[in-house]
């Protein structure tokens, strides 16, 4: 399966077969282009992936050693997303699927992260359903009951902020540069996490949700509160970090008892997305999984950030238990995952 991922600032293209083995995995951050504005900016990205995708697309094939006749199918990530890059991917794996007479699937982004770590396990230990997902990135945090291909349960989104974004904010707050997530936790190393005092959102509240726009505000009055020294920049890193961490770990062990509920104890708790990066996160979720009697599954961090290996895997297990898509598929900034939120009218 050849996959194609563009629905942020990565323009990616992989081939995957269906005994998991990635054979190719091109990724092409775009990060360069968007640092002077501090964040991702959607034309500029759609742009961008209009340049790179035949050259990435090209480069997959050849790193797999294989010919658009070998591939069984083409897929993309046919949203949520910014819709520029969405609509780059998906119009380019239809012209590739319809010139080389292939079945084109049209992925969820969301499903993909949520299936990687599928890809990932060991041979010896396949991951089976269900699973509790956490998926922490710039753009997503939520926290899913993974029951089976196609077959999701939202046991908790964020009412604001994705945790990655806020990791993005703070940094940006504190000076500290793009992307802010890996720039905070270098801070946060050299820091001081008690001496201040910031919320732990949502703490003990009876749902699975997180919120972050209020520690981002806690945060941004203490650096008008006080002279922005390295030692202080420090400090406040390793509060921010810490505060996180809290909400995290008290959100998923929230959504710990509510799939438990469902399916009894002792099913994996995996992580996805780019905030698994984070150590002290990392940490803090292992002894949480630990305590609950859950093996913590963590794909390889560059299978954890967005790229296409995990959406040629998610076309494989979509197209092993249904058909492919039409060549008339919309592409879709909004596209939650299960059919409760997206009833509710939920964005992703
Ligand atoms: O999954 P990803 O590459 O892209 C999407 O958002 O889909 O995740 C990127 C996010 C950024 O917000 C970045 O700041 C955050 O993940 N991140 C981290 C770390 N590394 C990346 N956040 C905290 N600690 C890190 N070490
Ligand atoms: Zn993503």
């Amino acid at each position: 399966m050849l996959g194609i991922e563009t629905s942020c600032d990565e323009t990616a293209a992989a081939v995957v077969d269906s005994d998991r083995h990635i054979l190719s995995n091109v990724v092409h951050s775009q990060i360069a282009a968007h640092t002077p504005y501090g964040g991702v900016v959607p034309e500029i990205a759609a742009r961008a992936h209009l340049e790179y995708l035949d050259a990435v697309v090209s480069r997959a094939l050849a790193d797999a050693g294989v010919g658009l006749q070998q591939v069984g199918g083409i897929a993309a990530t046919g949203g949520p997303g910014l819709i520029g890059g969405v609509i780059v991917g998906v119009m380019t794996a239809k012209a590739i699927a319809a010139s080389a007479g292939k079945p084109f699937v049209a992925v969820n982004h969301l499903e993909a992260h949520a299936l990687t770590a599928r890809l990932t396990a060991p041979a010896d230990a396949p991951l089976e359903f269900p699973y509790l997902l956490l998926l922490v990135s710039g753009g997503h945090c939520q926290l899913l009951d993974v029951e089976g291909v196609g077959r999701y349960r939202r046991l908790g989104t964020t009412i604001d902020d994705a945790a990655g974004e806020a990791f993005d904010k703070a940094a940006a707050l504190l000076g500290l540069g793009f992307p802010g997530g890996p720039a905070l936790e270098r801070a946060a190393a050299k820091g001081d996490p008690a001496r201040f005092s910031l919320p732990r959102p949502m703490l003990g509240r009876p749902n699975a949700d997180f919120s972050f726009s209020g520690l981002k505000t806690a945060l941004r009055q203490m650096t008008a509160e006080h002279k922005l020294d390295e030692q202080t920049k420090a400090d406040l890193a390793a509060s921010f970090q810490a505060a996180i961490t809290a909400s995290l770990v008290d959100r998923t062990r929230r959504a710990i008892d509510m799939f438990e509920e469902r399916h009894g104890l002792g099913r994996p708790l995996v992580v996805a997305g780019g905030v698994a990066a984070n150590t002290a996160i990392r940490a803090a979720l292992a002894e949480l999984a630990a305590k609950r009697g859950m093996e913590l599954a963590v794909p390889p961090i560059g299978l954890c950030t967005d790229n296409a290996a995990m959406v040629a895997w998610a076309g494989i297990e979509r197209l092993s238990i249904g058909p492919a898509d039409t060549l008339d598929f919309a592409p879709r900034p909004r596209w939650p995952l299960d059919q409760a939120s997206a009833a509710a009218g939920a964005k992703a």
